[in-house]
C-alpha cells in the first residue's frame, strides 16, 4: 500500500456493486428522458466513466471544472468555475456526477447555476458521501455510492494535492501527512 495511506476504506469489489446498483436505478429513472451526464472535474472522471457505461439509455457527456479547494483539506466556502459546458443545457435532464460530497457548496452552486439555465431536471449522482461536514443543509443527493465518516479519502479520483487519484479504492489518508502541513 502506498505510504500515506492508513487503511483502504471501500474496497474495488464494493465500488463495483455500487456502480452497478447505481447504474440500474439511473437506467429505470431516465428511460425515455435527454439525459445529460456532467461530470465534474477533476475529482469526478473515474466514476463518471465507470458509471456511464452501466447506465443503459442514450445519452451526451459533458465537463465542468469547479473547485472549491486549494490543496488544502478543508473547504474555502468559494467556488470557482474553471470549465463550462458545451452542450445546451435548457430543456435536458442534467445528472450531475460527483467524486464526494463534503460541505455541499460546490454542488449546491451547480445545482443552482443549471436550474438557472432552464436545464428540464437537475439531479445529483455522488461516488461517496460525507454528511457529517455538510455546510449546505439543504442539498439533496439523488444517488449515493457510499455514505463515509469524516475523514479525509484519497483514490478512485480523489485527489490530496493533486497526487493520488489514479489509485483504485478508497483509502484513508494518514493524518500526518496532512497535519504536519498546516
Ligand atoms: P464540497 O464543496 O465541500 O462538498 O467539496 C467537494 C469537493 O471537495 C469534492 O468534489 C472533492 O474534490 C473535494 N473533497 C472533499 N472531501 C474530500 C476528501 O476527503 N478527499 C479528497 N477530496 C475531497
Ligand atoms: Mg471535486
Amino acid at each position: 500500500m502506498h505510504k500515506d495511506v492508513e487503511r483502504v476504506l471501500v474496497s474495488e469489489k464494493q465500488i463495483d456493486d455500487m456502480l452497478t446498483r447505481l447504474g440500474n436505478q439511473i437506467t429505470k429513472d431516465y428511460e425515455g428522458k435527454e439525459l445529460v451526464v456532467l461530470s465534474v472535474l477533476k475529482g469526478g472522471f473515474i466514476f463518471a466513466a465507470d458509471l456511464v457505461r452501466k447506465i443503459d439509455v442514450p445519452m451526451q457527456i459533458d465537463f465542468i471544472a469547479a473547485s472549491s479547494y486549494g490543496n488544502r483539506t478543508e473547504t474555502s466556502g468559494i467556488v470557482q468555475l474553471k470549465k463550462d459546458t458545451d452542450i445546451d443545457m435548457a430543456g435536458k435532464h442534467l445528472l450531475i456526477v460527483e467524486d464526494i460530497v463534503d460541505s455541499g457548496v460546490t454542488l449546491s452552486y451547480l445545482k443552482k447555476l443549471f436550474e438557472s439555465r432552464n436545464a428540464a431536471s437537475v439531479k445529483i449522482c455522488t461516488a461517496f458521501d460525507k454528511p457529517a461536514r455538510r455546510i449546505a443543509k439543504e442539498l439533496k443527493i439523488d444517488y449515493v455510492g457510499a455514505v463515509i465518516e469524516d475523514e479525509f479519502v484519497v483514490g478512485y479520483g480523489l485527489d490530496y494535492a493533486e497526487k493520488m487519484r489514479n489509485m483504485p479504492e478508497l483509502y484513508v489518508l494518514k493524518r500526518s501527512v496532512y497535519e504536519q502541513e498546516d
